[in-house]
């Protein structure tokens, strides 16, 4: 256990490191993030990640955007609705911001050379090291599903995700971490084994506050209590109304005893930039009613701005096809050279 927390504590402090580094040295970074592509974005990714990428971007940070279709069936049998979870990932993200002129955005299976790092990748873990990761058991169990070799093995395509571009920094919540872990020691292998081709890339430790669900659980289309960026005001307001809350008229912020009213007070919260307290007291005796009328407003009215740009968008389906296929060549481009690297670094150029 001490491994694991002094690991911990090192995460840390590399992230506080370089949090402070980020502004002075930006052209030093290169970050890689991405997401499954199961369904639409909702406000739980806006607030938890996609609002934190955009600010690097502009920052000046360089950006790459994996959307990680092949992790689709790491504990799933169909891939029915990928093309349009896919396609809907992309008009989310230049809703939100990410500007494709900066940022590659590309599919996983585009990119034959990234995957090709998998077997060299493969060679550099042992099977009990995969066994002992506790978001891939973790993860198998949510699901359900048996324990899939794509699941088992999904730190180490992760870790082609973050390398085959270079990336050295990686936003993630602290039960990622052991994925970092996994991608450092895979470059530390190659590079001690090989040549010195990777960097060792940090963990990019988020400081977003986790927004909550309408019911108080983790925000996910899977439990009905997510809203997403591209509903309707219509079905924005039709949600917050029937989210559960309970029969006490005065609104107070209390997490624990009235997880309801308390998720509804963050959200209001999050889209205002006010407080939970301030909220809650201004509502005071109204009642849940009052509550979710406000809500409602700031909640649509924070997200007016990105759904209008994602209906300007959506006219104009072949401009995201070509964002998508350009950064698909970039994406490609970038893997040949490493992979490239890669052989020469193992005497395997014929
Ligand atoms: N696993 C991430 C998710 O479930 C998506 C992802 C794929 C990713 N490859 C990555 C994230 C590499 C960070 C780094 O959303």
């Amino acid at each position: 256990m001490a491994h694991v927390s002094d690991t911990f504590l090192a995460s840390q402090r590399r992230s506080d490191e370089i949090r402070a580094d980020l502004a002075v040295h930006p052209e030093k970074y290169i970050m890689l993030t991405g997401d499954r592509p199961t369904g639409r974005l909702h406000l739980g990714h806006y607030f938890g990640t996609i609002a934190q990428r955009v600010a690097l971007q502009n920052a000046g940070i360089t950006t790459r955007i994996v959307i990680a279709d092949y992790q689709v069936i790491t504990d799933r049998d169909t891939t029915e609705h990928i093309a349009d979870n896919v396609y809907s990932m992309v008009l989310d993200y230049l809703a939100c911001g990410i500007d494709p002129e900066r940022t590659i955005i590309f599919t996983h299976s585009a990119v034959p050379a990234l995957n090709q790092l998998m077997l060299p990748f493969l060679s550099l873990v042992s099977e009990s090291e995969l066994h002992r990761n506790p978001t891939v058991k973790s993860e198998q169990e949510a699901s359900g599903h048996t324990l899939t070799g794509l699941l088992l093995t999904y730190p180490v395509h992760q870790a082609c995700d973050i390398l085959f571009c270079k990336g050295n920094i990686v936003p993630v919540g602290k039960d990622q971490l052991p994925h970092i872990e996994q991608t450092r020691q895979i470059a530390r292998r190659f590079n001690d084994r090989y040549a010195p081709v990777f960097p060792e890339p940090a963990g990019l430790l988020t400081d977003a506050v986790e927004i909550p669900g309408l019911d108080g659980r983790k925000m996910s289309k899977s439990y009905g209590n997510a809203i997403a960026l591209s509903a309707t005001e219509e079905e924005t307001a039709k949600l917050i109304k029937k989210s559960r809350t309970d029969s006490e008229r005065k609104i107070t912020f209390d997490p624990d005893n009235r997880p309801g009213v308390s998720a509804l007070l963050t959200t209001a919260a999050l889209c205002t930039g006010r407080t939970e307290e301030d909220i809650a007291e201004e509502i005071g005796e109204s009642g849940s009613g009052a509550l979710k009328a406000y809500v409602t407003e700031s909640v649509n009215a924070y997200l007016a701005p990105i759904r209008e740009k994602r209906a300007q968008l959506e006219a104009n389906a072949g401009y995201i096809l070509e964002v998508l296929h350009e950064g698909n060549r970039r994406a490609n481009e970038i893997a040949e050279v490493t992979l490239q690297e890669v052989r020469e670094a193992m005497g395997m150029v014929y």
